[in-house]
């Protein structure tokens, strides 16, 4: 039997589930269950990234455990992905013993053949990419300061004893590898763009970090942990038993590796393609066959982040739409390999059209008729009209192109093509029975051989359109296939052993409606009120969820009580105005901001509220701000916060701003208008 071994990125507890992670995974089910139905042995392998700073500085945020924390986001993933019935044989965590074992052992595999050696490293780092950067890389900010190209926060200079891994030894390796191995990185641009990076020269890379605690120990160097993509990308072979005894260990290892298919974002190209196969070259392993780079999901215009709030939220996505349809959506509407905009309207459309309209109507017209003009039992091709017999024979061509066309695409993993291959052939389908007629056949006993073959091809191309969409529909094809009144499993009937005609005599199952049409009007509302509502709780729950030292100091107001509908929303703390009103907000003016000497995070501001003498307040926003550039700037001040001592210094007030995106990156309130010092804000 052919295995075949599919892997989606291992996704990050460094924030909570998104569309974009879904996708991800229902790309590599549908292919597992298409790989399954076409007699392979599949491995699906999925799973998180568990390791970092970040993580570790989160859990601190979050005032708990760094494990039970993790937990905690993994539930939430499982319970995300629940819904979607993935096949998944496992769930790797890199917080798993079995997978530590595994990481050590490819560590000391490369080491052992000399590609990893002790140095000093410094550079610019970004503890949200858990990259270094080079200064060139960089993305100057406000006064110079180097920010992330990614995440566009600011760059540490960070000096440290580390080991590194001579990555500049297998340029021209990998080189050779892209060379003879065309389809190692797919799509072709995506290649292209790995191949002139790589040509332009590698520089060693730093794999150990002394000063991340919360990471793999590095073996007979416990000072150091593993760098995160070290660890993280050795998940691919840790999991079916690479170094442990996961699944058997060694045997199963050797029998599922190299995968075929490893799934990616654009995103992490770099990583999946230059670190990933240097390290199994240097510990002797073969590459993955195939990496394929997927584009992103954008939500208006702009890659989904937190940071922008404009993640599509699950739980709204799944209250109105059923998995399987966001299934069908994803992988219809996005071009594989390029960037698609995700809209409901889209969905929705999309959803009307190709399923209640069109699939779910074929099956409930189809099914109809056979249950009130042949007693519920599928007639077999009787001989009609020749011009019916042509066009019948037609159909039967067209339906099967289409199921040709649908494997040679989906091959290619060209999912949005091999999908409409099927659409093209269900519209020839739909035309055929509304050219013929079938309700006024009926009327006409002299019309039978017509009706009963109409019925026979509308039924029979439902039937192999049930089993081609099998991986891509899993339920709604069962249930097409039992209201058909076949038995068993529709995953399991391989499409090149299904035969044209072999529908005939089947007594039809109960008939029920596979996809109800969706109001869109109505849906449309509803999303729109219950996106701004869940917005409003992850505010709050950020906020409640952050101690006050490890945000800035001047705390965000959260907008849910604006944004709150009329009915209570669960997650939301309500207060009531007279606690509101216990807040006195104030405009203040910034007469003098300058950094603290030692205090990396903090600024001193001496504030004009209209008072005799200004305030001193202090913020946690040194990370973000210039202070010269603050001067003048008109503000929010809590006025009545108790002074507190900070460094040694009282703060007498508190400077509102938004906290945006996981890191908290405070932007400061302000005004659009002209507003006197002291104003009260109620
Ligand atoms: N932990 C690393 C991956 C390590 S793999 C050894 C990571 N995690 S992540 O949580 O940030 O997930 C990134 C992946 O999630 C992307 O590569 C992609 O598979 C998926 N997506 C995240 N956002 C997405 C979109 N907006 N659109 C499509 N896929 C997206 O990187």
């Amino acid at each position: 039997m052919n295995k075949f071994y599919v892997t989606t990125p291992i996704y990050y507890v460094n924030s909570y589930p998104h569309l974009g992670h879904v996708y991800t995974t229902i790309i590599a089910d549908t292919v597992a269950r298409y790989k399954r139905q076409r007699g392979h042995e599949v491995f699906f392998l999925t799973g998180t990234d568990e390791h970092g700073i970040n993580i570790e500085r989160a859990a601190e945020a979050a005032g708990v455990p760094v494990k039970e924390h993790v937990d905690r986001i993994v539930d939430s993933f499982k319970t995300a992905f629940a819904p979607f019935e993935f096949t998944n044989q496992h769930w790797v965590r890199t917080t798993d013993e079995s997978h530590k074992e595994g990481v050590r052992k490819l560590w000391q595999a490369a080491k052992a053949n000399g590609w990893i050696y002790k140095g000093k490293y410094e550079g610019w780092y970004c503890g949200n990419c858990n990259e270094f950067y080079q200064e060139a890389e960089a993305v100057k900010g406000d006064g110079d300061v180097l920010l992330c190209p990614t995440h566009e926060r600011p760059l540490e200079l960070l000096s440290e004893e580390s080991y590194f891994f001579k990555l500049s030894a297998f340029q021209e390796k990998l080189l050779e590898h892209y060379e003879k191995n065309p389809h190692f990185i797919r799509p072709e641009t995506r290649r292209n763009e790995v191949l002139s990076f790589v040509r332009g020269g590698l520089n060693d890379l730093s794999v150990s970090r002394v000063s991340v605690k919360w990471g793999i120990p590095v073996p007979d160097d416990p000072e150091h942990t593993m760098y995160v993509w070290f660890d993280a990308l050795s998940n691919y072979i840790t999991a079916i038993g690479y170094g442990n005894e996961q699944f058997g260990g060694e045997e199963h290892f050797k029998k599922f590796w190299p995968a075929n298919l490893q799934l990616v974002g654009k995103d992490i190209l770099r990583f999946h393609t230059v670190y990933w196969p240097a390290f199994l070259m240097a510990a002797g392993l073969p590459l993955p066959k195939t990496v394929y780079s997927h584009g992103m999901w954008l939500s208006g215009g702009r890659k989904m982040s937190k940071t922008l709030g404009n993640v599509i939220d699950l739980a709204v996505l799944q209250k109105h739409f059923s998995p399987e349809t966001v299934r069908y959506f994803v992988l219809r509407e996005m071009v594989f390999g390029q960037d698609g905009d995700f809209t409901y309207e889209a969905l929705l459309d999309r959803v009307n059209a190709d399923l209640a309209s069109g699939l779910g109507n074929l099956a409930s017209r189809t099914l109809t008729m056979v249950r009130n003009f042949c007693d519920g039992v599928i007639p077999s091709a009787g001989a009609a009209s020749t011009d019916l017999t042509t066009q019948a024979s037609e159909v039967r061509e067209a339906v099967e192109q289409a199921v040709a066309a649908f494997d040679r695409e989906f091959d290619e993993y060209n999912f949005s093509r091999a999908i409409e291959a099927l659409s093209n052939a269900r519209f020839r389908v739909d035309k055929f029975i509304s050219d013929a007629k079938p309700w006024d056949l009926a009327k006409d006993a002299a019309k039978r051989a017509e009706l009963e073959l109409v019925l026979h091809t509308a039924a029979e191309a439902l039937r192999f359109f049930a089993v081609l969409l099998a991986p891509v529909l899993p339920n709604a094809t069962q249930a097409i296939w039992n209201q058909l009144g076949e038995s068993g499993e529709v995953n399991q009937v391989l499409p090149s052993n299904l035969n044209w005609g072999d529908v005939a005599q089947k007594q039809i199952g109960e008939i029920a409606a596979i996809f109800p049409r969706l109001d869109k009007k109505k849906v449309m509302e509803e999303i729109k009120q219950e996106e701004a509502a869940s917005q409003a709780a992850r505010a709050q729950e950020t906020k409640q969820e952050a101690p006050a030292e490890t945000k800035p100091a001047e705390a965000t107001p959260a907008p849910a009580a604006a944004a709150a509908p009329a009915e209570p929303v669960p997650g939301i703390a309500y207060i009531g105005i007279e606690d509101f009103l216990k807040v006195e907000l104030r405009v203040g003016e910034i007469k003098t901001a300058e950094r603290i000497p030692k205090a990396d995070k903090l600024l001193r501001f001496t504030i004009d509220l209209g008072e005799a003498a200004p305030r001193q307040i202090l913020a946690g926003i040194a990370q973000y701000y210039e202070p010269e550039k603050l001067i003048g700037r008109k503000v929010i001040v809590v006025a009545n916060l108790a002074p507190r001592k900070l460094r040694g210094l009282e703060s007498q007030g508190m400077i509102l701003a938004a906290s945006v995106g996981e890191e908290g990156r405070p932007i400061l309130a302000g005004f659009l208008e002209e507003v006197p010092n002291g104003a009260k804000l109620k």
